[in-house]
């Protein structure tokens, strides 16, 4: 391949702002978030030779731990998810260090060790004063840390910059997402505030924009005049493991609902943007937030909690008998919506939204059901034919499944539904696509915000879902638990999609 021809395939997404040297402190570095997601997400940066040159990471959390302990527990923690190599291991080890303290400790106690910290790794390696700060620890600490990085003195230099990673769920409802806001805004700006969905880092997301809007073909029927609907799902095996404290308070709609699937929808129905950038884009699917109408909560909305069942043969537990969950939970773990875009191109076309754990496999994809062809030529049985479905998924197996009605081979003209499958694994050779975190934090260390959430965007979600967590509280469930472990759901999201004549695509 040509230079000329390799450039030309490689501009727009994924180029990103070159990254600059600095420190990431990690809040909650013991954590699992930290374990599962961030530090392998650096490793694989480090493995591709993305880290900034010179750069360092430093862990801050309660555990009893020093440097190399850190890094003894972080090696094992990387080795457990990815494809381990000790070269680039032994390669991106020295950058972490590790200071222990309390999030709500005074600003003179811990937060003045973590000062000392980074002075002298920055002296020690010539890093320049730019400190990324991630909290990944539970929400309740968020506005306590960013008041201690305040008094400390650690939000602010005049020398470099200082920005702020904050994980979701972002506050529980638009009052303390505002209120936390206004907590970050009298520290940081806005420019500075990073809200974190790692669905927007995933590939595929990023790559229905690719699809809709840097190919002529599919733009044109991207419409009500050719979609009948779409169905988002992101469905999960796991059960809440040891996240029982979190998940109890939380529930499926704040933790997965008022983000992830709502972002799915934003980046499936957003109008194209002038540019790409993060103006542009987030300017747009704040309009799509804008026109989506008000849910009827007993009408567009189901939940459901799993009970014990069966999953790969072994027989589990239900979600009121996993560790530290209440006896009686009415903890929803399973959602499914209807949502309606009001707007030109969306009249009349439901987006439903599903999503669960202990559902009987991992699968995210959203899935666009064109409409059937207007006039049938060919004779079939029941008099018609499914419409054709162009399913972009997420994981596993990231790609592209286009189905379409081809005629079988023989004598007379039998019709099949068949597919065509684009994956990203063999079209680009990749073995294993890189952790969503990866990208995100790539584009935080070069300043970039396209793939964050801006404030507007996250009060509207909260807007949306509010009705729903406060229905749902004041109703509570007759039928829980009313899905089985390793099932698709309780029947009644069957009922939500039969009510409009449609059934959810079997996965
Ligand atoms: C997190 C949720 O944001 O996303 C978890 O808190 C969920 O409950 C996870 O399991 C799913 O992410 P992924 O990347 O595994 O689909």
């Amino acid at each position: 391949m040509s230079e000329m021809e390799f450039s030309s395939r490689c501009v727009g997404l994924g180029q990103g702002r070159a990254t600059e040297p600095c420190c990431i402190v990690v809040f909650g570095a013991a954590g699992d978030l930290a374990q599962r997601e961030l530090i392998p997400a650096l490793y694989d940066l480090a493995c591709q030779s993305l880290l900034p040159e010179p750069f360092t990471v430093v862990g801050f959390s309660r555990e009893d731990m020093d440097d190399k302990s850190f890094r003894d527990r972080m090696r094992a923690a990387v080795a457990r998810q990815r494809s381990f190599e000790t070269r680039h291991w032994e390669r991106f080890a020295p950058h972490l260090h590790y200071v222990q303290g309390n999030f709500d400790a005074p600003p003179e106690g811990d937060y003045a060790l973590l000062r000392d910290k980074l002075r002298s790794l920055q002296t020690r390696h010539g890093i320049p004063d730019n400190v990324l700060f991630h909290l990944a620890t539970p929400p309740s600490f968020f506005s306590d840390i960013v008041s201690r990085l305040d008094q400390s003195g650690l939000a602010g230099s005049d020398k470099g910059w200082r920005r702020l990673v904050i994980e979701k769920p972002f506050g529980t409802d638009e009052q303390s997402a505002r209120d936390l806001d206004r907590r970050i805004l009298e520290v940081f700006d806005e420019s500075q505030t990073y809200r974190i969905d790692h669905f927007l880092g995933k590939e595929t997301v990023q790559n229905l924009l690719v699809v809709r809007f840097a190919n002529p073909s599919f733009e044109p029927i991207w419409n009500r005049n050719y979609i009948d609907h779409v169905q988002i799902t992101v469905a999960e095996d796991i059960g809440i493991g040891t996240r029982a404290g979190f998940y109890e308070k939380t529930g499926v709609v704040r933790d997965m609902v008022q983000n992830h699937l709502l972002q799915l929808l934003c980046m499936t129905a957003i109008e194209p943007p002038v540019r790409y950038d993060g103006a542009g884009l987030r300017d747009e699917t704040a309009k799509v937030m804008q026109a989506i109408r008000p849910l009827d909560v007993r009408l567009d909305a189901v939940r459901g909690q799993y009970g014990p069942g069966h999953m790969n043969g072994k027989a589990a537990s239900g979600y009121r008998a996993e560790k530290d969950v209440a006896p009686e939970s009415n903890t929803a773990t399973y959602a499914a919506l209807r949502v309606m875009i009001d707007n030109w191109r969306w009249a009349g076309v439901p987006f439903y939204l599903r999503t669960g754990k202990r559902l009987a496999h991992k699968l995210t994809e959203v899935a666009i059901h064109f409409k059937p062809t207007p006039h049938l030529m060919f004779p079939v049985e029941g008099g018609s034919l499914s419409g054709n479905i162009l399913a972009f998924r997420l994981q596993p197996e990231e790609g592209i499944i286009q189905t379409f009605v081809a005629k079988q081979p023989g004598p007379g003209l039998c019709l099949q539904p068949v597919t065509m499958n684009f994956r990203y694994a063999s079209a680009f050779g990749i073995e294993q696509l890189p952790n969503a975190y990866s990208w995100l934090l790539h584009d935080a260390m070069g300043g970039d915000q396209t793939l964050f959430a801006r404030a507007d965007w996250i009060y509207r979600a909260w807007q949306i879902v509010e009705p729903v967590i406060a229905h749902w509280a004041a109703e509570p469930p007759r039928d829980f638990p009313n899905y089985a472990a390793g099932s698709w759901g309780p029947l009644a999201a069957e009922g939500l999609l039969r009510a409009d004549q449609r059934a959810w695509k079997t996965l």
